[in-house]
């Protein structure tokens, strides 16, 4: 699947992507397949916000995401929505800290 199809499956489920964003970056499967992505907002300050992270559920669980973010090495920012358990702990293995909470859910920090 290519980020173009992968992004109209993401919103087919609520996730929107939103422009300015810095770059749509696909995340690979072990084989090599496109299989998700995230994009990357400037927040301020040197922070850039993740939104949307988003790996195709029949990938979900393969620890995709982590792999992702181990690549990363600028301060991150994420908006973790209070009923997305699979957000809250992929976060939290990827050592972002509670940052403040807001309506609906809580920012998380990493750096
Ligand atoms: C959040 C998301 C990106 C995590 O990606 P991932 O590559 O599956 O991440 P991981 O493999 O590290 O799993 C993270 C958690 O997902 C949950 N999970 C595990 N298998 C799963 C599956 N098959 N389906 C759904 N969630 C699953 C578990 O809670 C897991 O944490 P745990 O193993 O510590 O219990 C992915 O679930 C997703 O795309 N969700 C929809 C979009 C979204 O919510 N994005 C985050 C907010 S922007």
């Amino acid at each position: 699947m290519n980020l173009d199809e992968l992004a109209e499956k993401a919103e087919a489920e609520g996730w929107r992507i939103q422009p300015p964003t810095l770059a749509q970056t696909p995340i690979l499967a072990p084989t090599g397949e496109t299989v998700g992505f995230f994009c990357l907002h400037a927040a301020g300050r040197g922070r850039w916000r993740v939104g949307p992270i988003y790996v195709s559920p029949e990938h979900r669980g393969q620890r995709l995401a982590e792999q992702a973010y181990a690549r990363l090495t600028v301060p991150l920012v994420a908006y973790v929505h209070e009923s997305n358990v699979a957000s809250r702990r992929l976060h939290e293995r990827c050592g972002f800290t509670f940052w403040y909470r807001t309506r609906g859910g809580e920012y998380w920090k990493r750096g």
